[in-house]
């Protein structure tokens, strides 16, 4: 294990009240502090994040930020699939950060999830965000966490209950947490 107790941040790129995501970020978050870990919450919707463009200032927001995403061991991105894409919010702030610095993202070890109302389990968003985030050094892990038919993927607790969904998140967290502790 890592010398301090590691900590797991959620990055959801949903900001909806009934987000799907959002669950879907809850029930990982319970599987997370079941084996004993700390976790946070990234939330994009308390950050200033507007639309990047290049003549745009820096927003505090986005030194905010990154300085919330150093403060964790790995982080789990937990994002809808839009138009076989993922969504602007996420990449906006994936784009933003990137125009600083990387060092919450590059050499961190990150997880991917994507829950889907329809069987595809976002999976299409899943490659996009894996390819960015290797693009800019993340240390991903390699079972991610597709959980497709939304509506019948949880228990009246939240938690997640539909296979193979929930056995790729126990090995999604597993493999996070492996490579946590082997950096000491
Ligand atoms: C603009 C847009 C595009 C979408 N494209 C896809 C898609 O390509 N694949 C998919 O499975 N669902 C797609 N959906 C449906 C979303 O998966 C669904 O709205 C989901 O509930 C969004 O996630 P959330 O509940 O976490 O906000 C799309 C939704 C929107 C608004």
């Amino acid at each position: 294990m890592a010398k301090t107790p590691p900590r797991i941040g959620f990055l959801c790129g949903s900001l909806r009240k009934d987000s799907i995501n959002q669950k879907l970020s809850k029930a990982l978050q319970k599987k997370v502090k079941a084996a004993g870990v700390k976790t946070g919450e990234i939330n994009l919707a308390t950050y200033d994040l507007p639309l990047y463009h290049g003549d745009l200032k820096t927003p505090t927001g986005v030194k905010k930020l990154i300085s919330r995403m150093k403060g964790f061991d790995g982080i789990i991105i937990v994002s809808p699939e839009y138009n076989g894409g993922l969504p602007p919010v996420l990449k906006n702030a994936i784009d933003w950060t990137s125009t600083v610095e990387m060092g919450h993202i590059s050499g961190k070890v990150f997880g991917i999830a994507s829950c889907s109302p329809g069987p595809m389990s976002g999976i299409m968003a899943m490659r996009q965000i894996q390819f960015i985030m290797m693009r800019l050094g993340a240390d991903l892990v390699p079972a991610q966490t597709g959980c497709g038919l939304a509506d019948k993927a949880f228990d009246k607790k939240g938690e997640l209950t539909a296979q193979p969904a929930s056995s790729f998140a126990d090995k999604m967290i597993e493999q996070m947490l492996d490579r946590i502790s082997t950096r000491g």
